[in-house]
């Protein structure tokens, strides 16, 4: 909302500036005819679509320069595995695992998807939509094949996209990961149940605890389908917000905005960049939401790999 108002205003700003500017050049000419005004709504019209094309441009490139930043790459082989987990269905983790992968890709990061759904929603929106992206999936995974299909992965980012229930495949990909996400919708239900998911991670650390005292499965509550920016909070959200923070539970400071273009990327079978406005409005808010989640989660990963380096920068 506020990034497009934002475009807007500049946009408004330059009509105004190229408004002025061509009818002093016009004063001086001649009188304006029909011809000048057709020429002066085509220029504006040209410069706001270039200030949005921009804007998006610019977005990619700080994407692009964190990741150049991160000390996380191919050549010091962290690969970080991050499993998207909630037993609870619906709980918005094949939406939020689709934008988080794509919108890398997009930054041209390597990025791979393993979906260990048994109803195979990622593998399906790859196999059965026309779209361009670089991201790779790879479809029915199993607790018989995860850890080969792991082993032979060298993507710069994995992510796996968990079921919406507990099973000894959830435990093992959980088990294999370097970090969690858990998104929990903002509901009171959803919330109070949140419980659950991060008991199933912290089970896991204990297992793993038994062979490796050092090992930590390391995780992040994404609160999901949040009124969007600038609409109102009711009270009931910020009760579950303050809930969460008494309760000292590690969650992303973003969270994901319940928007048309966030349904419409299943629906369409594309990614965000390939909707295009004439499929949904307000792309340019969507693509602010995902562009923060993903800064907020690169730079979490990379708060991971100077644990494992500390000596490093
Ligand atoms: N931020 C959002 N804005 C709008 N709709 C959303 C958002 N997140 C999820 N949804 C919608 O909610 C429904 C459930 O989302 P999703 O499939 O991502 O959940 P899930 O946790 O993967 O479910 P399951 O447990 O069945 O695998 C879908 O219809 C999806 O389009
Ligand atoms: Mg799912």
């Amino acid at each position: 909302m506020e990034a497009t108002s934002d475009v807007a205003g500049k946009s408004l700003e330059l009509w105004h500036v190229l408004a002025i500017t061509l009818a002093g050049v016009r004063h001086r000419e001649t009188s304006c005819d029909g011809l000048a005004a057709t020429k002066l709504v085509t220029l504006c019209i040209l410069h706001v679509a270039v200030e949005n094309i921009a804007a998006i441009y610019l977005r990619h490139c700080d994407i692009v320069a964190i990741l150049q930043r991160q000390t996380i790459s191919q050549e010091r082989e962290f690969m970080p595995v991050i499993a998207v987990s909630n037993p609870k269905g619906g709980a918005g983790k094949s939406t939020t695992t689709l934008l988080l992968a794509t919108y890398l890709a997009q930054s041209g990061a390597s990025v791979c998807v393993l979906d260990a759904d048994p109803n195979q929603p990622i593998m399906d929106w790859k196999t059965n939509g026309l779209s361009k992206t670089t991201l790779k999936v790879i479809g029915g995974i199993k607790e018989s094949n995860l850890m080969e299909v792991l082993d032979a992965q060298n993507d710069q980012f994995v992510f796996i996209d968990l079921e919406g229930t507990a099973s000894v495949l959830v435990s093992r990909s959980i088990a294999m990961s370097d970090f969690v996400i858990i998104p929990v919708q903002a509901s009171a239900v959803d919330v109070r149940q949140a419980g659950k998911a991060i008991r199933a991670v912290k089970d896991e650390e204990k297992v793993a605890q038994r062979s490796n005292m050092l090992r930590k499965i390391p995780y992040r509550v994404l609160m999901t389908r949040t009124p969007a920016p600038g609409a109102p909070v009711s009270s009931v959200q910020r009760q579950l917000e303050t809930e969460l923070v008494d309760a000292k539970v590690p969650r992303f400071r973003t969270s994901l905005a319940e928007r048309l273009a966030y349904k419409a990327i299943f629906v369409e079978r594309l990614t965000l960049a390939e909707l295009g406005e004439h499929k949904v409005g307000n792309l340019e808010a969507a693509y602010q939401n995902i562009h923060e989640l993903v800064e907020e989660l690169v730079e979490t990963l990379r708060g991971l790999d100077r644990k494992r380096y500390p000596n490093e920068q």
